[in-house]
């Protein structure tokens, strides 16, 4: 799953889980649930996160590649945050052949910086899984800062401020953005206008991943 910060790749990709059982791994929430630890790993990564900066590769790099090669991982995975520049994108490459797999797509959400910004700024998210994810305008829970699905309290991500986000945004262009290229060189990507309607950004990502599925089985 490729986009920038606030295209949507969480919600969708939280959807495929449930659609199709594929192990959801997001760099983000990983990253934010060392934070939440206390571990020497989410130290280290807070500096980076709070800035809008990216984490260094090689800690990410066999964070990712360790999950990807796990049993939990065997029936498939959507990778959410994962690869951002090209040294990860070769990284994993490298670590799926290795295992005798490969990427099945790339999905590229796309969706202009101003509407990200927005988005950003009313994002709410479960302070008990982190996949819950609401907007105070455009996904609102049905009670006020509690979550629809288990009751949690809803919160405001550290890096979801401004001057944050816009930084987030430039690294987005500068270190992520050519990885497009990159996918489509290898016949890989596929396009979603992400400023239709979660459901409907949906419809079409489903639509295709069971393409994709049933082209597999064949
Ligand atoms: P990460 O957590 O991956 O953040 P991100 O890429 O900035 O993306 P977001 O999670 O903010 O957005 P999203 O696309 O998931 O959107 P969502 O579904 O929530 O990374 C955070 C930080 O960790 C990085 O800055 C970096 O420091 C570090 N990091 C992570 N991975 C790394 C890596 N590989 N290498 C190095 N460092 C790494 O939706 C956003 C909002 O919009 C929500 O409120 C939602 O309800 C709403 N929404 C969703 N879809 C729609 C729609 N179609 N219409 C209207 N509203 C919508
Ligand atoms: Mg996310």
């Amino acid at each position: 799953m490729l986009g920038p910060p606030g295209a949507g790749k969480g919600t969708q990709a939280e959807r495929l889980h449930e659609d199709f059982g594929l192990l959801h791994i997001a760099t983000g929430d990983i990253l934010r649930a060392e934070v939440a630890n206390g571990s020497t790993l989410g130290s280290e990564a807070k500096r980076y996160m709070n800035d809008g900066e990216l984490v260094p590769d090689e800690v990410i790099i066999s964070m990712i590649t360790q999950r990807v090669g796990g049993g939990e991982a065997r029936d498939g995975f959507v990778l959410d945050g994962f690869p951002r520049n090209r040294q990860q994108a070769d990284a994993l490459r490298d670590a799926l052949a290795a295992l005798d797999r490969r990427l099945n797509a790339t999905l590229l959400i796309e969706v202009p910086d101003d509407e990200l910004v927005r988005r950003l700024a009313g994002r709410r998210m479960c302070v008990k899984n982190p996949s819950h994810i609401y907007h105070v305008e455009f996904d609102p829970p049905k009670h006020a800062d509690v979550c629809d699905q288990d009751g949690s309290r809803l919160v405001q991500r550290d890096d979801d401020r401004e001057e944050t986000i816009r930084t987030r945004l430039g690294v987005y262009h500068s270190q992520t953005e050519p990885l497009i290229a990159y996918y489509d060189g290898a016949g890989l990507l596929r396009r979603f206008d992400g400023r239709r309607t979660p459901d409907e950004v949906h419809d079409h990502i489903r639509a295709t991943v069971a393409t994709l599925k049933l082209e597999e089985e064949l």
